[in-house]
């Protein structure tokens, strides 16, 4: 192929995770979760819209057979701050009794959102319930839960890319990035 991604978008400050340091994390996850599942058909529970790119690459990263639902929550709004409170903006398609699933998230920063999720999940019953999260971050205050299989510790900062957004932006970046702070002072 001729063309090349511009190695650097407006408002990144650095660089955290390079696609390639991405695309070979999200392999090894996928054969380790191939191996978690054997013959159980996961139920892959996306949640939108921060999981998307990291799911879909995740589940192609996999070989035994799954299938895919969505939730959408929202905790921030457009601001860079947990707000603490998390809405269910979209519930799955499906019922989830007996299912066996595989929540899908791409970070873990406060906590909040993943712990209400999970309480939400597990009082419908499902076989079993497996947590991925492509990024948890270094926080001391973050509270505690469950999280079995993780692809990146980051430091604490405000990250940008593969997904993740500021102000609904950057979410198409190929890369993990951290936020140029001053993108922030001008939005
Ligand atoms: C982000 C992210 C996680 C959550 C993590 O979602 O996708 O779901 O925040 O933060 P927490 O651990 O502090 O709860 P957000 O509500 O920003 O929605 P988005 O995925 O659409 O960006």
């Amino acid at each position: 192929m001729s063309w090349q991604r511009e190695p650097r978008a407006n408002g990144v400050a650095k660089i955290l995770i390079t696609e390639q340091e991405l695309q070979r994390r999200i392999y090894e996850l996928g054969k380790e979760l191939d191996g978690h599942f054997g013959d159980r058909v996961p139920l892959f529970v996306g949640v939108l819209n921060g999981a998307v790119a990291f799911m879909t690459d995740l589940m192609r990263a996999m070989t035994i057979p799954v299938e895919i639902d969505f939730m959408a929550t929202s905790s921030y709004g457009n601001s860079t701050t947990s707000s603490g409170v998390v809405r269910i903006i979209k519930d799955l398609n499906q019922p989830i009794d007996g299912r066996h699933l595989m929540v899908v998230e791409d970070i873990v920063d406060s906590g909040l959102t993943l712990r209400y999720l999970l309480e939400m999940l597990e009082a419908r019953n499902p076989a079993s319930i497996t947590v991925v999260a492509l990024l948890r971050k270094n926080k001391p205050d973050a509270v505690d839960v469950q999280v079995d299989f993780i692809g990146f510790d980051i430091p604490d900062e405000f990250v940008i890319g593969y997904g993740l957004d500021f102000a609904e932006r950057y979410r198409n970046l190929p890369y993990v990035a951290v936020l140029d702070p001053s993108t922030i002072v001008d939005e």
